[in-house]
């Protein structure tokens, strides 16, 4: 099944502010290297057959890159995110005029939320971060709009400050995590949850590889992922491994850069 991904090309890229523990203004980034990097994922979903659309990047907002901030899409229907810090709050409407410019039925969330960094749809499921950005009350606000239940996850290691960071969908009903990202409780609830689960080492978290964008057969992933891509081998997935080293100083990786678009 193709996907339909949004992706914002990092034109205004930098690190400039630090609001997660990747993030050293003092550093910086190479943006031109940023490009290039996200050219090549943008590339790779192509070939998988992916469709992806374009928003205008902003000046100013330098880490509108990480797409799957923008909002969260079920069904036709986009929750609008509202960030937590105020250097990116500007990219919450800018996201939200290109959903409502393009047909959608959106709705302008209340609460603190950070889209698909903080929430992540299964088929009959939408597993939800907070912790760091998004706020427990927003889970309830995405649920009642969306119609899906939402299982709230508590995330405690600053490295892993959106869901997206220690968590991913293999396909509709499984995935791949970090249980070091997550609270005793929640823990046991993914356990619970997906006994099946591939579990990743502390060293593929630390590159971001659970930051990475499955269709149930192929994952996109960051190249130094290592263990966990024969893992995801082992399981029969297809690995595409992509360099995103530039943006990863930014605190994001393959996923960040990417917002499904699922239709009715
Ligand atoms: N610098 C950005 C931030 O801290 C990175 C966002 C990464 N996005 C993600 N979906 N995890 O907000």
């Amino acid at each position: 099944m193709p996907k339909h991904y949004l992706m914002c090309r990092p034109e205004h890229f930098t690190v400039e502010y630090a609001i997660n523990p990747w993030m050293d203004p003092e550093a910086g980034a190479d943006r031109d290297v940023a490009v290039r990097q996200w050219e090549g994922l943008k590339a790779a979903y192509e070939e998988l057959g992916h469709e992806v659309s374009l928003i205008d990047p902003i000046e100013g907002l330098p880490d509108m890159v990480f797409a799957a901030n923008g909002a969260l899409v079920v069904g036709g229907r986009v929750y609008g995110a509202r960030f937590a810090f105020p250097e990116r709050a500007a990219e919450g409407p800018a996201y939200l005029r290109w959903f409502a410019e393009n047909g959608y039925a959106t709705k302008e969330a209340t609460l603190t939320n950070e889209g698909e960094g903080d929430f992540l749809t299964l088929d009959e499921v939408i597993l939800a971060g907070t912790g760091f950005r998004t706020d427990v009350a927003a889970h309830m606000e995405a649920q009642e709009f969306l119609g899906l239940p939402v299982i709230s996850l508590k995330l405690v290691d600053p490295r892993f400050y959106h869901l997206d960071t220690a968590l991913f969908p293999l396909d509709g009903r499984n995935i791949a995590y970090y249980p070091g990202a997550f609270s005793k409780g929640s823990q046991e609830v993914l356990r619970r949850m997906f006994p099946d689960a591939v579990l990743a080492s502390a060293e593929d978290a630390a590159v971001l590889g659970l930051n990475a964008v499955s269709d149930g057969r192929s994952v996109v992933i960051n190249s130094e992922a290592a263990d966990l891509q024969l893992e995801l081998k082992r399981r029969g997935y297809e690995v595409i491994p992509v360099e995103l080293s530039e943006l990863r100083k930014a605190g994001g990786g393959p996923k960040c850069c990417t917002l499904e678009i699922r239709g009715e």
